[in-house]
């Protein structure tokens, strides 16, 4: 079904756009594109850009794995339907966050409701399976991938609601309500993780970082304890606040080899701990029968948002004030000014920077 258009559809737009190998992005003029099957036009309102998108930018080895040349990038999007494709029938005016793990429906996964680990996923933002991404003014998804905001939630909000999400499957497989719980690295993800460790009911959070900038901000989202492991030794401060025994539920979310080879370590036996950062390098644990196998432990690792279930609990969590997006939204720059929200990126003095596609 073909929804109304509305009648300032422009022929021509603003995007950021990956064309080669070089460091950067082009900002470009483009045409607008025309949505077909069940692809929808949105109007981008605001896309987040977070550490994965560095990569992009510089285009290192890692962008060669997750990524694939052309494409526009931006996989934290918020925006509102213009334009319907013939099979698409979303009301235009409808306020929509996009699930950036383009499932394909048919794999064992997708038909086991894992939809987020699907086999032959296509990534928006990424040049898989879409040249589209939120860095431009309209952008395509199809309608199967977008979350219907249910709150009236900000742009802003809407899209960080993305790696909010990340942080929610996180800490809901680790069981959280009565336990103290250690999450590792105070970056978006691991600051998320904070408040939404304390709305489900943990008992003390513990914040660690090496950065003091993100342990201050750790405090603001609820975090009970925070503590500078470049400063302080971690195990010994970890061990003599639990007499010893050790951390119930540890999420890590650093992605720093070092601290995820030694979080298995400050577990206690029939501990819970759920990897969500990304090692650069092999796992390597010293220790594999007292800290991993004789510890009987359970242990989680997570991909992306259950969909849509994640993005609803989320949603929820911001609507009802239990998780403050403020101290965590840094900066927000009109996208032709990119190469500072970029620098800005860099320097790790922002947290969560957002892009205004129409500045
Ligand atoms: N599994 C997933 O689905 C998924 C999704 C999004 C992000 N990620 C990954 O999760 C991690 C967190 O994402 P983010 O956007 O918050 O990243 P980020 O880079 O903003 O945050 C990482 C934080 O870890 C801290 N850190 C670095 N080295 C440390 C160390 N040795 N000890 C303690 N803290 C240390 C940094 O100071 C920073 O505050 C990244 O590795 C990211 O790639 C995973
Ligand atoms: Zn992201
Ligand atoms: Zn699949």
């Amino acid at each position: 079904m073909l929804c109304s258009e509305p009648d300032t559809i422009p022929d021509m737009m603003k995007a950021l756009v990956k064309r080669n190998e070089n460091q950067g992005f082009d900002y470009a003029s483009v045409p607008v594109p025309e949505p077909r099957d069940d692809e929808v036009l949105i109007k981008v309102d605001a896309v987040a850009i977070c550490g994965s998108d560095i990569n992009l930018y510089r285009w290192n080895d890692l962008a060669r794995v997750i990524a694939t040349i052309p494409f526009t990038p931006g996989h934290e999007c918020a925006g509102t339907v213009v334009k319907c494709g013939p099979d698409a029938n979303l009301p235009v005016g409808t306020k929509v966050a996009v699930e950036n793990h383009f499932y394909c429906g048919n794999c064992f996964q997708c038909k086991h409701d894992a939809k987020e680990i699907c086999t032959n996923m296509g990534q928006f933002g990424h040049g898989r399976q879409t040249p589209y991404g939120g860095c431009s003014q309209f952008t395509i998804v199809p309608a199967k991938y977008l979350y219907v905001m249910k709150h009236n939630l900000s742009p802003q909000q809407t899209a960080v609601l993305e790696p909010l999400g990340v942080a929610h499957n996180a800490i809901e497989k680790l069981n959280v309500s009565g336990e103290d719980v250690l999450v590792i690295g105070c970056g978006a993800v691991g600051l998320f993780a904070q408040s939404v460790a304390k709305a489900m009911g943990a008992n003390n959070v513990i914040a660690t970082d090496i950065d003091d900038h993100r342990l201050n901000l750790a405090e603001k989202m609820g975090a009970d304890v925070i503590i500078n492991c470049k400063d302080e030794n971690l195990k010994q401060a970890i061990s003599k606040r639990t007499d010893g025994t050790g951390m119930g539920r540890i999420c890590e979310c650093s992605g720093a080899s070092v601290m995820v080879n030694s979080c298995f370590s400050l577990l206690r036996k029939g501990g819970r701990l759920t990897l969500v950062g990304l090692p650069r390098e092999p796992l390597h644990v010293e220790n594999v029968l007292q800290d991993i196998v004789f510890k009987a432990l359970t242990l989680k690792t997570v991909h992306g948002r259950r969909i849509f279930h994640t993005w609803e609990e989320a949603e929820k969590l911001v609507a009802d004030g239990k998780v403050n997006m403020d101290h965590i939204i840094s900066h927000v720059y009109g996208m032709s000014d990119f190469e500072n929200a970029y620098s800005m990126l860099i320097s790790g003095k922002g947290c969560k920077i957002i892009i205004d596609p129409w500045k």
